[in-house]
Formats: structure tokens, sequence, C-alpha cells
């Protein structure tokens, strides 16, 4: 820990806003900001309810919030009634009807365009379609879909109804969709025959189907034809999405339910220190509310914007800040199904410079992936309509940092380099950008009514500049609930670390003299390739599911471009030995267990791993290894320190 928390960045430049920014932003001074935020500290329920206001509301909540922290049982806006698609939809009909609310950008190059009356009525289309297939709510329903606007289309149904939503990544393996349709017992599929992606075209549903025989709690499968080919069709089971939604049965209007507020909205499964992957459960009102208000004053949104999040609706951040909190602030969404470098390396600005985008939120991997082609790309278009943009889903290293803001943001954007979590469904760590001059590299303050913290181990509150962990001190209105059918993994995941309902969040961090907050990473084994969160565990345990394997510990080592490069040390059964051809099967067999992104980078064949005396693997000496570094720092309480010269010599 301690090493780790040395290698924080030095970097003191600032970045404050242009005046012409600041005068027209929501938030226009760090006094205002401050202000507000001591506000929203101080009397967080009077804060909240103002705020809740903004939402429609069928009844309103008679208590803003509780929080039992012995049950680690947290409320917000208990006895609401309310619908997150009405909130999303319905409530912009009158004022923005023929608005666009999302943009589609298909890989080709077509532009579907779905104003927020079409979207209101393909939602209610499909969620007849659901409810014709039996769909109630509380239902869960699993999506596993490219970027399609049916794929938003669908989990705005799902909301609609109060079916329980869980969006799988399109890039995890058919094993990692059972594993999660097997969890949260599923009763309907959405999938899509072909996932266009670049050059390539690739067969959906064709990979999923013998899983899918084995998934017992799926009734039907709904199957989006994105391209007309030939596709196998389970009879009885796999229905065509779009002849359902042409059947003349289905109408064009559907009454949203009223739900409670803590209704659960849907699960998304996360990575974390174990094998199994865990499932998220966020509720309606309160991640409806902080999702609202973090989208309209981070993004300092406002009505004349295009705004364009880069993210697939399959992590957390394409839930919150593609769909949800856009169309609840009557925005226009761009979602984009291709790749940034097809055709070619300037499909961003491409995309930029033909929707005129003002607001442009992506992750630091794609910006080190695009930098590396050279300036000459972004030159080629007019990046005149951007104002804003952030980033998300790692640190951004001051280098990228300053090309971001010098090359796309033509020194005239301010950046948000936002920091938040699957778990804690909206931005937590961020500048609001009319307010705050900007470090890069830090992801500057909290938010409206989130009181962070940085602990160190024995819990007391760190110095300035000290490293220690992040943590939340109370909840806030889109904090996850629970872990689905888990309690003991959410209290133990999340309120184990630290005694009376602090909020851990896994990652280190340090406040420096100015109150600036500086993420340095997970301290946890999870790593984060190519801003993917992916559990180290998961890819150990997919390595020893291979025949050959007995023993596999991964460790990630920095890299260029991904963030986090994956190196797995893998000890095989006695007797076998490593080759050039095995390291290439368990590369595939992990992509098969988990998907491509999980594949390591580095596969070094082991006799041993360093352990400690009661047998726990030490990574930190792992990590040294795969780092190159030749001091791997104190082996004295190794049961096997031998090990250690060989591991070294044998590097990969
Ligand atoms: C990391 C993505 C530094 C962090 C929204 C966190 C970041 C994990 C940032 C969550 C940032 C996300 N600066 N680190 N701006 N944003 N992270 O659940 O380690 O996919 O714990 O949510 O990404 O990843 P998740």
């Amino acid at each position: 820990m301690a090493k780790f928390l040395d290698s924080i960045s030095k970097e003191t430049r600032k970045f404050p806003p242009k005046e012409s920014f600041k005068k027209k932003a929501h938030i226009k001074s760090f006094a205002e900001y401050k202000k507000l935020y001591n506000e929203s500290i101080k009397n967080p329920d009077t804060f909240w309810a103002k705020q809740a206001e903004q939402l429609d509301w069928f009844k309103k909540w008679d208590k803003v919030s509780s929080w039992n922290k012995s049950k680690l049982e947290c409320k917000w806006f208990e006895g609401g009634k309310i619908n997150i698609s009405y909130n999303c939809l319905d409530r912009h009909l009158k004022e923005r009807g023929d608005k666009p609310a999302i943009i589609w950008e298909s890989n080709d190059g077509k532009s579907k365009v779905y104003t927020y009356k079409k979207l209101h009525k393909e939602v209610c289309k499909f969620a007849n379609v659901l409810k014709k297939r039996g769909i109630k709510k509380g239902d869960r329903i699993c999506f596993y879909m490219p970027m399609v606007p049916e794929l938003a289309i669908g989990i705005l149904a799902c909301v609609r109804l109060g079916a329980i939503h869980s969006v799988v990544f399109g890039g995890f393996s058919p094993q990692s969709l059972q594993d999660r349709i097997d969890d949260s017992k599923a009763k309907i599929l959405v999938t899509s025959n072909v996932n266009l992606h670049g050059k390539k075209i690739i067969p959906m549903k064709e990979a999923i189907d013998a899983v899918l025989l084995k998934c017992k709690s799926l009734k039907y499968v709904l199957v989006n034809k994105r391209k007309n080919v030939a596709t196998s069709m389970k009879k009885g089971r796999d229905l065509w999405l779009q002849d359902e939604l042409k059947a003349k049965d289905i109408e064009n209007t559907c009454e949203p339910a009223k739900l409670n507020s803590e209704d659960p909205a849907f699960i998304l499964y996360t990575s974390g220190t174990t094998g199994k992957p865990k499932g998220v459960v966020h509720t309606t009102a309160g991640y409806l509310m902080y999702t609202y208000l973090t989208f309209k004053y981070v993004f300092d949104y406002r009505e004349e914007d295009v705004y364009w999040c880069t993210a697939d609706i399959g992590w957390v951040t394409g839930h919150s800040y593609i769909v949800y909190g856009p169309l609840a602030n009557g925005a226009t969404s761009v979602m984009f199904e291709g790749i940034p470098t097809y055709p070619n390396p300037d499909r961003f600005w491409e995309i930029v410079e033909k929707y005129k985008v003002s607001i442009f939120y992506t992750a630091p991997t794609a910006i080190r992936a695009i930098a590396r082609f050279g300036d000459e790309w972004v030159k080629k278009h007019d990046l005149s309509s951007l104002r804003l943009l952030g980033s998300v889903g790692e640190p951004i290293n001051p280098d990228a940092w300053l090309w971001y803001h010098k090359v796309i943001g033509r020194n005239k954007c301010p950046i948000v380099d936002t920091w938040w979590q699957t778990e804690t469904g909206g931005i937590l760590v961020t500048p609001l950008p009319g307010a705050v001059d900007l470090k890069p590299g830090s992801a500057c303050f909290p938010f409206f009514g989130v009181k962070t913290n940085i602990y160190k181990e024995n819990g007391k509150p760190a110095k300035a500049n000290e490293g220690g962990f992040i943590v939340v001190e109370k909840p806030w209105p889109g904090m996850l609930r629970t872990v689905y059918k888990n309690p003991d993994r959410f209290r133990k995941t999340y309120f184990s670390q630290f005694k009376g309902g602090i909020y851990f969040a896994g990652d280190g961090a340090k406040k420096d003299k100015e109150g600036y907050i500086w993420i340095l990473g997970r301290i946890d084994d999870v790593v984060n390739v190519s801003g993917h969160r992916l559990g180290t565990s998961e890819i150990e345990s997919a390595l020893v599911s291979y025949k050959d394997v007995s023993e596999a510990a991964v460790v990630p080592y920095p890299h260029k471009i991904k963030g986090d490069a994956l190196y797995a040390f893998v000890t095989l059964k006695k007797g076998l030995k490593g080759s050039d051809e095995l390291v290439q099967i368990l590369r595939k067999h992990v992509a098969k267990e988990i998907g491509p992104i999980a594949k390591p980078d580095k596969i070094q064949f082991a006799e041993g791993v360093p352990k400690t005396r009661s047998g726990k693997i030490m990574r930190r000496i792992l990590k040294a290894i795969a780092e190159g570094k030749e001091d791997v720092g104190n082996t004295t309480t190794l049961a096997n320190p031998e090990v250690v010269e060989t591991l070294k010599k044998e590097r990969v």
C-alpha cells in the first residue's frame, strides 16, 4: 500500500474555467459550489427535497431519507410513487416532443433519430411486448446486446413496467452470460442475431445458443434482427423482436407503473475480489434523482446541448449517462454502435462534427489510444461545437489530460474528471466545470450531498497529501441498496472495513492541501483494463478451470493504452511443460470463460509462486516482478523465498 501511494503525481498546474464559460454556468464560482455543498451536507433532507421537486411524482414522498446503520438499510423518498420512464419520456412530450432524444450513429455511418415522441412510442410498444409475454413488476429481464437503439428502448420499457433489467456487456462470454441469467433468474433474454463491429460481423445469438439451453429460468429469447442473416431460432422460445413489435395487438401507448421509490430498478453485475460477480441493485427514485442532478450540474447541461457519452450501455456509465441522466433532463444523447478506429482513427471527431456535439464524455483509455494516431486525424475536423469534455473509468494521467485539453478542447473546454462506480449509481467526485480551477489528474471535489473522506487503515482521517482509502460517510440517493440475493456480501464488501455505516469504495486516494481529491486506483484485487473493471480472481479461476493448470495468480502491470494490462503466473499440473502454444490456448480459454477483454497479455509458467506461511499468494511481489522491477521488496516472510529469483529470471 505505502509503496503504491508513493507513486502519486506531482502535478501542480491549474486550469481555471474561461470567464465566458463561468458566466453561463449553473454554478458560477467556487464560493457558490461550496455554499450549496455545505448546505447539502448540513441539511441533506432539505437539500434533496428541494431537488426532488424537479422530478415528476405520482405521489410525493413522506420521508426524504432514512439510514438504519445496523441493518445497513438506506431509503430515499419513502412513501413516494414515481416512474423512471415517465420522467425520461412522457413529461417531455409537450415541450420537447419533436426534439431528438437519442441520435444513433450506426457502425457503418448511418443515423437514426428518435425524437422524444418517437422514443416514447417505441418504449411503450416494447413494454407491451414484455407484458404480452407475461412480464410483471419485479420480473428480471436480461439484455445481451450490441449498442443498438433497441437496448436503450428495452431498458426504458422495463422500468416503465417495474420489471428489473440486468444488462450484460456484449463483450462478455456466453458462460458469463449464463452465470448472470442464472443468478437473477431472468425470464426473458433480449439479444441480437449479430453485432456489427468495425469490419466484423460477430454472431451473437449463435454464440450463446448452447448455453441458453442450460438457462432454466428463461421463457423467451427476443432476438433483434440487426442484419438479415441466417439465425437459428428455437421454436416456442425464440422470437424476432421486430415481429413482436409489429404484431397487431401491440399498442402505441402503455401506462407507466406507479412504482414505490424503493422498488428495484435494475441489477448490474460487476467484478469484485472473489470469483463471482456481484449483482449491484439500484432502486427507482434515488437513482433517478441522483443521475438527473449529476447530469445537470456536472455537464452543466443546457437545453441546446448535444451530448455524447462513448461508453457502452453494458456498463454503468452507459446506464446513467447515455440513458437515464440525459433523458431525465430532456437532453439529446448520441449513441454510437461502432468503434473509435473504424473506418479511420478519426471516427469520434467525425461524429462530433456531424452532430455538432457540445459535451463529450469518454474514457482515458480511448483518449490514449486515439492520441497515438497523431493530431492530424483530429485537425481534419471542425470541433468548434465542443464546450465541455469529460473523463471516466480510471485515473487520467496528466499527459493524456493535457492532450485532451489542448488538441480536443482547443484549450477552451473544461474537463470534468468524474470518479464513481457501478455501486454509486452516479458521479461522486468531480469538478463542477464553471466553479473549479482544474488540476490535471485530479477528480477535484465531492458532488452535492456526498460526504467523502480519506481514511487510513486504522479508520482515522488521513492528513493532507497522505494516501488512504476513499470512503463516503453517509448514504446518497444513488447508492446501491444491496447485492442481489446476497446481503452478506453487500455488508462485507462495502461496510466491514470501517465501523458505523461508512461506505468503502475500494480505491486509494489522497487529498491535497487545497482539498482536491486524487484517486490513486484500486487497492483490492480489481484491475482496470481499458476502463473495464475485472477481478483478478475471476481471471484466475478461469485459468484454473483449464485442465492442465493447477494454480494461477494474475496481477496488473502498467500499460500505455490500456491502463492496466494483465500478467498471469501459471503453475501447471505436475509433469506438464509450458509452451507458446499453451499460452495461446490459455488466452483463448479465458476469452471463452469471461470475454476477450480479460485475456492475459503475458503468461509466465512458474513452478511456484511466492506465498506466505499461511499459504496466501504474495501479490505485491508478483506485481513487482510483472512490472520488471529488480527490487521486489521484503521477502523474509515468505514460505518459499527461493522461487523469487527463478521468477525474475524467467520473466516474459
Ligand atoms: C475507477 C465506472 C480514477 C475506480 C464508472 C473505480 C476511476 C472503478 C475514475 C469503478 C476516475 C472510475 N478516476 N478512477 N475518474 N472513474 N474509476 O464500477 O477504480 O466500472 O472504483 O464504474 O473505476 O468502475 P465501474
